[in-house]
């Protein structure tokens, strides 16, 4: 019996690459194990994180945290933003802790505008990820646009075969 992996991708970005990677990834997860999740920032709206109870009752709010709770792993997507991760998901992760990820594999990926290749946001991510306990894998994967076509399409096969990998340990992990 395979365990939920959650897929997060944090872009708030309409047509996010971000969201290419989290699509060929979720696919090649699915192939092997069927059991997935999704949130997807951009159409899954969150309030700012400020602490009021209040924000508890919000469906939003209740479903990433259920998701959360309920996933054996995770796979989170961030995209470079100002050598960082995106507040967006830097939001969601706040709504959330070490209760939600303690003892569970979590892989990452970046998606970038090129230059540094994503690399600022993977370390950023990793420090984020130590805040709330989580067993983040070694290996990562960081996006260059040149590997996603026109129309949201990842499209290199030899990223394809590298997020396989990265796959692969993540079921491992499980
Ligand atoms: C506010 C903002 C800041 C950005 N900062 C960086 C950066 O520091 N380094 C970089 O390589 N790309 C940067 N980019 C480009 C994004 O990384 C690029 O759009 C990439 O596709 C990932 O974002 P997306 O998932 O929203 O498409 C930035 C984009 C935005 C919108």
């Amino acid at each position: 019996m395979s365990k939920t992996v959650l897929f997060i991708s944090g872009s708030p970005r309409a047509s996010s690459r971000s969201r290419a990677v989290t699509n060929v990834v979720y696919r090649l997860l699915r192939d092997q194990r069927g059991h997935a999740q999704l949130i997807d920032l951009h159409l899954h709206e969150l309030p700012i994180f400020n602490g009021d109870p209040a924000q508890s009752e919000l469906p939003s709010v209740q479903q990433l945290r259920q998701l959360a709770a309920e996933a054996g792993g995770f796979f989170i997507v961030t995209p470079e933003y100002h050598s960082g991760i995106s507040g967006a998901l830097k939001n969601a992760l706040d709504f959330l802790n070490a209760e939600h990820f303690n003892n569970k594999p979590v892989a990452i990926a970046a998606a970038s505008g090129g230059g540094k290749n994503g690399i600022n946001a993977l370390n950023n991510l990793r420090l984020v990820l130590r805040g709330v306990s989580a067993d983040v894998l070694p290996g990562q994967f960081a996006a260059d646009p040149n590997q996603i076509d026109d129309n949201g399409i990842f499209t290199d096969e030899d990223g394809v075969k590298s997020l396989n990998y990265l796959v692969h340990d993540l079921i491992e992990a499980l």
